[in-house]
This record gives structure tokens, C-alpha cells and sequence, in this order.
């Protein structure tokens, strides 16, 4: 079981993505009393998604998806890619159930996410909003906040080394758990999820 659980949609080893995911995932364990994973998908060998049921994943693609389950807010990152996610994290939404035909889990649903994007230079900035949130929402999802974009100049060897964008990763990581203690909490908040 994880509270806060890093999804790094990079096969990248380093990943920049990672590094900054790190970040917000170490701030959100320094300022609470939580835990966090990383699923970072060049570990995971995953099947590609072919619809089937949530149960006949094997091997990586169901340690994945466990991990995904047992997990109870996000912080999801990708490298930009043609202006949008990376294909690698595609997939995985792909896999995600949503609580219709392949399982009755829907692991995203009202659950907080925290958007991390990094990207060579900052045109593809609103690939977060264009790109990311739709699929947030459509999985009925509560995002944090804006997000947090990172360009390859704020990095030195796959490190971030800007020191405003290390503290707004500190605070989308705190933010995220917030978010998370106040779903729990909330009477409401816990059961819009997706219309359709
Ligand atoms: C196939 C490919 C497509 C890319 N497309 C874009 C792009 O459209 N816009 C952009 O800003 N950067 C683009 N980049 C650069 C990556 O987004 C950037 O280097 C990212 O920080 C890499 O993250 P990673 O180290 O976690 O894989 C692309 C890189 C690759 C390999």
C-alpha cells in the first residue's frame, strides 16, 4: 500500500522525468507521515493493453497494475513526446481499469493526481492541460493544481537544479497528499468520479 505513488511514463534510464518526480515524492514524505513508491516503465516490461480482463495480466504488467491498485494518490510525469504523453504511458492508461468490462477496480477514480511534464523547451508547456487532464478526467480523477513543467535548461546531468521549479515540485508533492487527507475526509468529494 503506498499514499503516494510516482508513475514515470519514461523508458529513459536516467529518466529526467524521474528526477523530478523524486523530488516531489521526497517532499511529500519529508513534510508527512507517508510512504511512497515509484513505478518508473523502463522497470516494467508491459504487456500493450488488448482489453482483456484485469486478471489475466501476468508478470510485470500485473505487479504494475497491484502497485497502481494498493495506491491511493499519484504524482504522474512523462517526457513530452510530439507535443503530447509518451506512447510507454499510454499504455499504461490503457491498462488502468476504470471500473467497467475489464474489472470493477477503478484505482483513479476521485483519487488525487499531480501532472509532471518535462519537455527540451517550454512550447509544449500546455501539453499538461491539453494532454494530460482530459485523461485525468476522463478516469475521474482530481487533479492538483496546475501541475508542474519542466524544461531540459532547468536540468544539469538529469538533475534539477532550478531552485523555483525544485520548490513548486516540493509543493505539488505536499499538495498532492493534502488533497489526498482531504478526499478521505471529505463527505462529497469522494463520489463524483466519471459521468459516463
Ligand atoms: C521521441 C521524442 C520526442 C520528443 N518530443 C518533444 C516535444 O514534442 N517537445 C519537447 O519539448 N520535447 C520533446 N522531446 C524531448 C523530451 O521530452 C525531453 O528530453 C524529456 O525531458 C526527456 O525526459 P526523460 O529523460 O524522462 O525521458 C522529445 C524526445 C523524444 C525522444
Amino acid at each position: 500500500m503506498s499514499d503516494l505513488l510516482g508513475i514515470v511514463g519514461s523508458v529513459s534510464t536516467p529518466s529526467k522525468t524521474r528526477a523530478a518526480i523524486e523530488i516531489s515524492l521526497q517532499a511529500a514524505e519529508n513534510e508527512f507521515d507517508v510512504n511512497t513508491e515509484i513505478l518508473h516503465l523502463a522497470e516494467y516490461d508491459l504487456d500493450i493493453a488488448d482489453g482483456r480482463k484485469l486478471d489475466e495480466y501476468t508478470g510485470d504488467t500485473a505487479d504494475a497494475l497491484n502497485l497502481i491498485i494498493n495506491s491511493s494518490a499519484f504524482l504522474i510525469g512523462t517526457p513530452v513526446y510530439r507535443g503530447s504523453y509518451s506512447g510507454a504511458l499510454k499504455n499504461l492508461f490503457d491498462l488502468i481499469p476504470r471500473g467497467q468490462w475489464q474489472s470493477d477496480e477503478a484505482p483513479l477514480e476521485d483519487r488525487p493526481i499531480g501532472l509532471i511534464a518535462t519537455g527540451a523547451t517550454d512550447h509544449h508547456y500546455l501539453s499538461i492541460s491539453h494532454e494530460l487532464e482530459p485523461i485525468a478526467s476522463f478516469f475521474g480523477s482530481h487533479q492538483v493544481g496546475s501541475g508542474v513543467y519542466v524544461n531540459s535548461s532547468q536540468f544539469d546531468d538529469h538533475q534539477v537544479t532550478d531552485k523555483e521549479i525544485i520548490a513548486r515540485l516540493e509543493t505539488l508533492g505536499k499538495a498532492t497528499i493534502e488533497l489526498s487527507k482531504a478526499v478521505d475526509n471529505a463527505q462529497y468529494l469522494s463520489q463524483l468520479g466519471p459521468q459516463f
